[in-house]
């Protein structure tokens, strides 16, 4: 699971509840006790060049939640082989992976948007069941402002929700 933010920090839960074991790659020292404590089993850091390395050929799925482009290509060689690679977060680049490393991997790329109404409930009632719950900091509409220079400061956790006042 990479990116820790608002997809990623329920994405975490949903992992853990499904009965897998999850590793969050997150750039924040911060989010890494937040990771473990929302049900990751491990974490490791975003932006450092080893860290890949260290977990080659381990993971039977990486879901994507970031918003930027990452080195694919080091990403792939951490899937076992015959894995694969799905995209929830949007990189507006394109992907930068060579078409060596999925065939000698039999990886598969992948990406999937927001599921139907049928899902969704389904979805609901699975949240409901194991107490999934987003972590949401609110904030008055006048502080509109304020808010969005907390969520573009990375300090959000983990989403940033705007209300009215008699609801704060
Ligand atoms: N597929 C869909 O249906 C769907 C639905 C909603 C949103 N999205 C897309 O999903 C993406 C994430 O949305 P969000 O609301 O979760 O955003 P978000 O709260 O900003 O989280 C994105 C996370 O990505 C990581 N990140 C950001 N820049 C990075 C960088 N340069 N290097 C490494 N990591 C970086 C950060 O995690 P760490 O701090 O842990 O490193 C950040 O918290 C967006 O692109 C959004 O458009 C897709």
């Amino acid at each position: 699971m990479i990116g820790i933010g608002g997809l990623g920090h329920i994405a975490l839960q949903f992992l853990n509840a499904w009965g897998c074991r999850v590793t969050a790659f997150t750039s924040s020292e911060d989010k890494k006790k937040e990771a473990l404590a929302m049900g990751a089993h491990d974490t490791l850091d975003t932006r450092s060049p080893g860290a890949l390395k260290a977990v080659a050929s381990r993971f039977d799925l990486i879901l994507s939640t970031v918003n930027a482009q990452l080195d694919w290509n080091a990403y792939l060689t951490a899937l076992r082989s015959k894995s694969r690679l799905h995209f929830l977060g949007v990189t507006l680049d394109p992907l930068n992976f060579n078409v060596f490393s999925l065939i000698s991997g039999q990886y598969s790329v992948s990406g999937s948007p927001v599921g139907s109404p049928a899902t969704i409930t389904a979805m609901l009632d699975f949240a409901a069941r194991h107490r999934i719950e987003p972590i949401v900091e609110l904030f008055e509409f006048a502080q509109v402002n304020h808010a969005v220079s907390h969520l573009a400061s990375g300090k959000a956790r983990y989403r940033v929700v705007l209300a009215q006042p008699g609801l704060l």
